[in-house]
């Protein structure tokens, strides 16, 4: 067993976690103090050093993307708390919302300081509601306290945070989308380049990052980078919220040192198996990610390497659970219509795929199917998110990488579940 100790939701169980009195009665906002007597870049340098990478899907490395926040630049800045948190299967962002509040606004205001950002918002998932008045709450009490608003804590540095509810869809968790639907616009994506540090909201310099990794900081610069760095594997170190739902006796967030086996989760930590059944397959990083079968999923760490090898993705760390017990195509079946549901329509391979990917699974489900159409939804899966092969960089189809988010999992599906799919063939047609 492990000797971690949880570090962001260490004190989620204790009475009024979300006030500020409990945030600063263990130390909380000292922080802020540190920073404002460093410079912004000995701030991205500290982040930089701990290998933080982003919590919200992409794991891109987060001082890393502060750093290209033009230093001279004429236009505002702004940074964007990414609370949107729509992805299947991920349910952390909201716990720490709801129990950790303080520690996710002290992380927003040491992002804005080193960036040179003087208004950030929070960008929440429109279900949110109860979160959301939680927030503007603790938001009123940062003011009351001068930790937010003109010369936080006497400095020179000022910050306003700005509140804003999404409208429930998916596709504004994507940083693009969001920033549009900030503007008031539609929730489209952006072309890329340029990206949002050059050109983002109102096309100035704008930095998304998510609550988790937002939460982080806090930890970081109090502890210090090698701390941080000592967590986990080298390249991507430190705790990290897994989200274990489905087939399994204990569902729940569980805080663990990036870089867990993969197995301890489910088994340990989540309890195993619901009715002690079979594993059978996982979705390692929410229903964007493709799926892993039994053995690969005993066998594997949760680490942005180790399941890049292994041809899916750490993403928001949605582990879901699949036993014996689940009809594989109805399952994707199941993740298709969402996708579809979800498509912002732009692009056609993906506008058009996601349908067709739905008549075909609603057809093969109901007996209808034919031997082409195996064939058929590789074909649509490669169509809207290019081949799986990483060493080649072959994908990349769409406007956003939601075609890949879409493509990825239900060819992962097919391909190694197949003969679930052919059991839904008429017999004759298995035979022509
Ligand atoms: C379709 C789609 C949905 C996304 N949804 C979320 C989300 O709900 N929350 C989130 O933090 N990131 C989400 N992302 C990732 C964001 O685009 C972005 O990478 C992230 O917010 C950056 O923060 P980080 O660097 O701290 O991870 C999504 C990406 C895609 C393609
Ligand atoms: S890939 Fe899909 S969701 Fe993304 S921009 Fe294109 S149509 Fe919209």
């Amino acid at each position: 067993m492990s000797t971690f100790e949880p570090v962001l939701t260490s004190n989620i169980t204790k009475e009024n976690s979300h006030t500020l009195d409990f945030y600063q009665s263990i130390g909380g906002y000292s922080a802020i103090k540190k920073v404002l007597s460093m410079s912004p870049l000995e701030v991205i340098d500290v982040v930089k050093a701990s290998n933080l990478r982003g919590r919200g899907g992409a794991g891109f490395p987060t001082g890393l993307k502060w750093s290209f926040v033009p230093k001279d630049s004429e236009k505002p800045i702004y940074l964007i708390n990414n609370a949107d948190e729509s992805e299947p299967g991920t349910f952390k962002d909201r716990l720490l919302m709801n129990k950790a509040p303080h520690q996710m606004l002290e992380g927003m205001i040491i992002a804005s300081y080193a960036i040179g950002c003087h208004t950030s918002f929070i960008y929440i998932r429109g279900e949110f509601y109860r979160e959301y008045m939680l927030l503007e709450k603790v938001v009123a009490e940062a003011y009351e306290n001068n930790l937010l608003g003109d010369n936080i804590l006497g400095s020179d540095y000022s910050l306003d945070v700005v509140i804003h509810r999404g409208a429930g869809a998916y596709i504004c968790g994507e940083e693009t989308g969001l920033i549009e639907s900030l503007e008031g616009k539609r929730g489209w994506p952006r072309i890329k380049p340029p990206f949002p540090a050059i050109e983002g909201y109102l096309q100035c310099p704008t930095v998304v990052n998510n609550v988790e990794t937002l939460s982080c900081l806090p930890h970081i610069i109090t502890r210090g980078a090698d701390w941080f760095q000592s967590i986990g594997p080298e390249k991507g170190p430190g705790p990290r919220l897994f989200c274990v739902s489905g087939r399994v006796k204990n569902p729940g967030v569980f805080e663990e040192p990036m870089g867990i086996d993969l197995k301890d989760l489910i088994f340990e930590k989540a309890g195993g198996i619901t009715n002690d059944n079979k594993l059978k397959a996982v979705f390692p990083g929410g229903s964007s990610s493709a799926i892993l079968t039994a053995a690969e999923a005993i066998d594997v760490k949760m680490d942005f390497e180790e399941l890049a090898k292994k041809k899916t993705m750490l993403g928001s760390a949605g582990v879901i659970v699949m036993d014996e017990t689940v009809d594989m195509v109805h399952a994707c079946l199941n993740i298709a219509r969402f996708y579809a549901h979800e498509s912002c329509g732009q692009c056609t391979p993906c506008r058009e795929g996601t349908t067709w990917l739905v008549k075909m699974l609603t057809r093969m489900v109901k007996g209808r199917g034919t031997l082409k159409d195996i064939n058929m939804l590789f074909e649509i899966t490669d169509n809207i998110g290019g081949l799986i092969d990483f060493s080649k960089g072959s994908y990349g189809k769409t406007i956003c990488p939601f075609g890949e988010a879409v493509a990825w999992p239900i060819r992962s599906f097919v391909e190694k579940f197949k003969d679930e799919f052919i059991k839904y063939l008429p017999q004759e047609k298995v035979a022509a």
